[in-house]
């Protein structure tokens, strides 16, 4: 069934830096290298350390990787993993320029409880990236979450979104600091401007957003919701790098031409898939069924991996753990080059977010 709200609009009616540090470098490769030392297999878009000109002794891994590798040789006395375990840290999500690939989505997460706990799921199965918006209402549980995990706030990339009521100068600066207050963060990793709808208008919104990004109060200027038109003011307008546009992309909606776009040498603006999995309408696709049998996988799995393929990152939103842990299992989904094709030919197309006052109507 083809939603035709977004998620802004849904709850309240409107309703993820290059600066990365070493350990989030290297906290990937470790990871992954785990991964291979004890599975004899490279998590893809983990480098090898040989690629790297780094011997695994200079790689910092994280203490329960080293665990896992003091215990090799100890193998058969090991009991095998529990599957309910929320961990599943063998995969490792690639990034570009410093953001995870995969990364977690958390539209209609509005109950505070579990809010915290989906957030504390996805962060103890692997995910680092994790995506809100001022709009989702959830901001101070992801920001409860991120403070009651292991995990330090350097190794996570949070994103979150103004939204289209906020958008001229001043509200945005205010914006801003009322998401950082809810979130309890210094600086977020990206801040999008949701839609460029209301009060949006490039030179003015874009301003205040390069002074957060000066104020080193963000990180990077996202924008989503924006057509090729739209990207190529925001660029030229911009006296900061536009650094992603978030835009929703399945194998329903593949993007071509904003794809085309982004990869431009004198654009070079990352692309990050919301709905990435169509809202679960993806395993009603003959074609997704068919590639993931072939893989053992499910078509949500087949699509996320199609979306990483792409060069895209994608943020599916899930509320419990076997969703959670299915989805960053696409990590270990390695598509062919004619499963790929077989994708891109899909015959069918579905976009679920389009209001009347979205850009593309
Ligand atoms: N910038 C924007 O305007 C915009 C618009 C829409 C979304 N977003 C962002 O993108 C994120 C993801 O998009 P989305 O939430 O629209 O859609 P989505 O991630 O494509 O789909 C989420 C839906 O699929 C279900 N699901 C998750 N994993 C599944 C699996 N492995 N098998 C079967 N069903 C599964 C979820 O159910 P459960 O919750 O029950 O697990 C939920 O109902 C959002 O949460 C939000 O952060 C941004």
């Amino acid at each position: 069934m083809v939603e035709e709200k977004s998620d802004t609009e849904e709850s309240h009616t409107e309703q993820t830096g290059r600066t990365t540090s070493l350990l989030r470098r290297v906290l990937p490769l470790g990871v992954g290298f785990a991964f291979g030392y004890l599975f004899g297999k490279r998590s893809k878009g983990a480098p090898a350390l040989d690629e790297m000109g780094m011997k695994p002794s200079e790689i910092e891994t994280p203490d329960a990787v080293k665990q896992a590798m003091e215990t090799e040789g100890e193998e058969e006395s090991q009991p095998e993993p529990e599957e309910s375990s929320p961990e599943v840290t063998a995969f490792s999500a690639p990034e570009t320029h410093g953001m995870p690939m995969l990364g977690f989505g958390t539209y209609e997460l509005d109950d505070y409880d579990q809010c915290v706990e989906s957030v504390k799921t996805a962060i103890e199965t692997g995910y680092r990236h994790i995506d809100t918006a001022e709009g989702y209402d959830n901001e101070s549980a992801v920001g409860d979450a991120i403070a009651e995990s292991d995990v330090s706030r350097d190794e996570l990339f949070v994103a979150t979104k103004v939204s289209p009521d906020n958008l001229d100068y001043d509200q945005v600066l205010t914006s801003a600091e009322e998401s950082l207050d809810r979130l309890g963060l210094d600086y977020v990793d990206l801040l999008y401007v949701h839609w460029p709808t209301g009060d949006y208008e490039a030179d003015d919104t874009l301003e205040a957003f390069a002074e957060l990004r000066e104020e080193g109060l963000i990180r990077e200027i996202g924008v989503s919701n924006f057509t090729v038109d739209l990207l190529e003011e925001a660029v030229e307008a911009a006296e900061e790098p536009i650094f992603a546009n978030q835009v929703e992309m399945h194998p329903l909606l593949q993007q071509d031409d904003l794809r085309e776009f982004c990869g431009q040498e004198d654009v070079d603006v990352e692309l990050v898939a919301y709905s990435p999995i169509a809202r679960g309408d993806v395993a009603d696709v003959p074609e997704l069924r068919a590639v993931a049998e072939k893989y053992d996988a499910t078509p949500e799995q087949v699509s996320l991996a199609w979306c990483r393929e792409k060069g895209v990152t994608a943020i599916p939103k899930a509320t419990g753990q076997e969703h959670i842990q299915e989805n960053w299992r696409s990590l270990g989904v390695e598509l062919d080059k004619e499963d790929v094709a077989k994708i891109d030919n899909i015959d069918q197309e579905e976009r679920l977010i389009d209001p009347d006052r979205a850009p593309w109507n």
